[in-house]
């Protein structure tokens, strides 16, 4: 295996002597390079070219360098095309491999720092003996670093090179870096070249940084502080560099201006609904995942005409076969020859996926597969337009977990192809860079063009391997295809979901994700007005009685799942816990209730006044900082028939949150709660929506009898 390494074409520090060659740089400097099939990666190559204006370079179109085992073509190739140069003493000649090499500056500093480096013939070097161990002991000692020659990229005089490459005389597939290195390590001959590889410039990939200019960005090496000119991966997979590499063209387009231009962008406002490009839309349900219904409700706000989207849906979860069906009583109008897979199938991940790859890749009117799995929330209703504006093969926006690292890419790969932290990694995530990133891996949501499923794609098993994970195959199948896969971060798109702490076995198992899903549980379960309480002109909070503050805090989906789940459970109990609650000595007021420990709801409730309520108090009693500790939690139950009313009290609280889980007029008539010391009633309590008053003392208060249904509130006592 090779390593990625760096080529060495820098500044030498130990070099005094600095020799300037009589070079009329862009004439004198051939850039020659081997390819057979315009990849990406050779495409990548050709632009950073253009980019720096290298002018004079030719490509060789030979046999397969990518999957021959020897290279031998490159070397028979290049004496055939370089006996033509070998009288040119002032001609410099740049060989690189081009699928896993990026030009990262121009051809002066290119032949000044070669020029300064004083040798004839300058090889990259690498820190593996590669392809015969048993030559390492020939080598040349060294002080530190790689200390071994590498073939995919050399630069030197045209007489010195073509003195070299004229002595092949080896098969197509013998290994050009064995011939490469027998010279070098004939003494003798290393002298005459005055040949030499500069062991300690190369670099591992994580010894490389993106150095953010004012008007680019160049790749650095931090163990030797150096500016490579030329950058070249050639890793086992044929990827490290790339995706090293890969970042630097890419992600200065958008970061810092225009270094490497992709202006590829394929605008879609001018065409019309039915001229949209026909998408595959394909949904995973892989496990249980919490907020699915509104995960597939989002499905039908794209900003993107339904009739050119063909949906897919395979659910492999039975618990969600009840939020499937309801969505598709709403919506199936919308779908256009949609496809519904359930777990009846019983498929296999890998079996769905290629199931809805295929159906695409059959189409020849599919423009493009959007593959996305249940715990994606895209929240940018524009997500279809915006990747397929950034006309890439394979593209996925980028999201994360809220405030969290774990995200759907990767940066880099380990050497054994699994997740390694690229030096930006933690940037992109935190949109600290923003730009079109391209990476090695990509999961859980993103889009391929039909055009490259039927094309570059369409040989390849995308994610069936035995022992493999379907997204760790797909990567590895579009990898080595040599298609690049992006993820942008150009767009806010969303986030990930946690399905780690789900447990279906509860009614609305959602409502106890405040934890590890707190965006998706605010959206679900508090009032869509909670925010305007902080508005500077807000008019929202009222104030009913002195003191009494009235403001939304719960959905009615929040009221209508907490309502549920208690008349689930059940254990309705009147006065059961009077004596605890009134241990501070206050009177004896029992209700029927349900305790937020006796659902096991104790610590997300908690969570809800902390995070909720505590900075409404603090805004309208400003001075008091509440510790939000509360022992008492529970729903109330008041029904004519059972308990209509509560008798005047005090509650043992600095505080008390009371929320009207239900509508007054429809689910009940009467209610409501009156202050007796102030004389004042609030007898219509709006669903949602909280009473907070201080507790002990001054608010001593009643229920009004419920005249005719049933009433529920949930009742606080905070600080007790
Ligand atoms: C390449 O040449 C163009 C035209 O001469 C010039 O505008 C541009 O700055 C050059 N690019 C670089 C990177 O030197
Ligand atoms: C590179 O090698 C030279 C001589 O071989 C040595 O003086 C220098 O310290 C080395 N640089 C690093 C960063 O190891
Ligand atoms: C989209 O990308 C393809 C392939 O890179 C390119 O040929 C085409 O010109 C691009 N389309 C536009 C509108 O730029
Ligand atoms: C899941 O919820 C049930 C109640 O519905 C509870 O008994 C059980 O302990 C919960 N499991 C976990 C792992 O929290
Ligand atoms: C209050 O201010 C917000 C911006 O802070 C504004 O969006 C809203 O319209 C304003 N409301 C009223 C009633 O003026």
């Amino acid at each position: 295996t090779r390593n990625f390494l760096l080529l060495p074409l820098v500044i030498l520090r130990q070099f005094s002597k600095v020799v300037l060659l009589p070079l009329s740089p862009v004439d004198n400097l051939l850039v020659l390079t081997a390819a057979t099939e315009e990849t990406d990666g050779f495409n990548r190559f050709i632009r950073t070219m253009k980019e720096f204006n290298y002018t004079n370079h030719e490509r060789w179109k030979g046999g397969d360098v990518a999957r021959t085992v020897g290279g031998g073509q490159k070397v028979r190739w290049l004496k055939k095309e370089l006996i033509k140069y070998s009288d040119k003493q002032d001609m410099v000649i740049l060989f690189v491999d081009s699928y896993d090499v990026i030009m990262a500056s121009g051809p002066d500093e290119l032949l000044s720092k070669f020029s300064r480096l004083g040798h004839r013939v300058v090889f990259s070097a690498e820190g593996f003996c590669w392809p015969d161990q048993k030559l390492a002991p020939k080598y040349p000692p060294v002080h530190t670093g790689k200390r071994y020659l590498n073939s995919g990229g050399f630069i030197g005089f045209a007489p010195e090179v073509s003195a070299i490459v004229q002595q092949w005389k080896q098969k197509d597939n013998d290994d050009d870096q064995l011939f490469y290195t027998k010279i070098y390590l004939d003494k003798a001959q290393r002298v005459k070249l005055s040949s030499r590889i500069f062991q300690n410039l190369s670099g591992v990939i994580e010894e490389v940084v993106l150095k953010f200019e004012k008007a680019r960005v160049r790749a650095r090496n931090v163990a030797f502080d150096t500016l490579p000119v030329v950058i070249h991966g050639n890793g086992p997979t044929k990827l490290q560099l790339n995706y090293l590499g890969n970042y630097v063209p890419t992600a200065w387009t958008h970061e810092t201006g225009c270094g490497i231009c992709d202006d590829n962008l394929l605008y879609l406002d001018k065409i019309s609904d039915e001229e949209m490009p026909l998408v595959y839309v394909a949904v995973f349900i892989v496990q249980p995942t919490p907020f699915l219904e509104e995960f597939l409700e989002r499905l039908t706000t794209f900003n993107y005409p339904t009739s050119r989207i063909r949906l897919f849906i395979h659910n492999n979860v039975v618990y969600h076969e009840q939020h499937i069906q309801r969505f598709w009583e709403k919506h199936r109008s919308l779908f256009p020859e949609a496809r519904l897979v359930g777990p009846e199938e019983n498929l296999q991940q890998d079996q769905a996926r290629t199931m809805a790859v295929e159906a695409c890749k059959k189409d020849k009117d599919c423009d493009y597969y959007f593959s996305i799995d249940a715990d994606v929330a895209i929240v940018n209703p524009d997500v279809l337009r915006i990747l397929i504006e950034e006309n890439k093969s394979v593209i996925a926006p980028m999201l994360s977990r809220h405030g969290k690292l774990w995200s759907n890419f990767w940066g880099a790969l380990s050497p054994e192809g699994f997740y390694s932290r690229s030096e930006d990694y933690i940037d992109i995530v935190q949109g600290k860079r923003v730009g079109l990133w391209n990476v090695p891996y990509i999961t859980q949501v993103y889009m391929i063009k039909g055009s490259v499923l039927r094309g570059r794609l369409s040989q390849v098993s995308l994610f069936s391997q035995d022992g493999m994970d379907p997204d760790m195959v797909f990567c590895r199948a579009v990898r080595d295809q040599g298609v690049f896969m992006f993820v942008s971060n150009r767009d806010e798109f969303g986030r990930l979901v946690s399905s780690t702490n789900y447990n279906t076995s509860r009614l609305h198992p959602d409502m106890w994700q405040i934890f590890d899903n707190p965006l998706d549980w605010k959206e679900k379960y508090v009032h869509g007005n909670y925010n305007k309480i902080f508005e500077d002109n807000q008019t929202l909070v009222e104030q009913p009685c002195p003191d009494v503050y009235w403001f939304p805090s719960f959905s009615d989906k929040m009221c209508d799942d907490l309502v549920e789940t208690m008349e689930d459970f059940g254990q309705w109990s009147g006065g059961r816990h009077t004596d605890e609650r009134l241990a501070g000595g206050y009177e004896n007021v029992p209700t029927v209730d349900i305790h937020m420990n006796q659902i096991g709801f104790e610590k997300e409730w908690l969570k809800f006044l902390k995070e909720y309520i505590v900075p409404v108090t603090e805004k309208l009693y400003p001075g008091y900082y509440p510790k939000a500790q509360a022992v008492m939690n529970f729903v109330v139950r008041y029904r004519p028939d059972e308990q209509p009313s509560l008798r005047p009290h005090h509650d043992s609280s600095t505080f008390t949150i009371n929320i009207a889980l239900n509508s007054k007029g429809k689910d009940y008539q009467g209610g409501g709660c009156r202050f007796l010391r102030y004389d004042c009633n609030v007898e219509a309590p709006r669903k949602g929506w909280s009473f907070m008053h201080p507790g002990r003392l001054t608010h001593y208060h009643e229920g009004l009898p419920t005249t005719s249904g049933t009433r529920y509130i949930m009742v606080s006592f905070v600080d007790p």
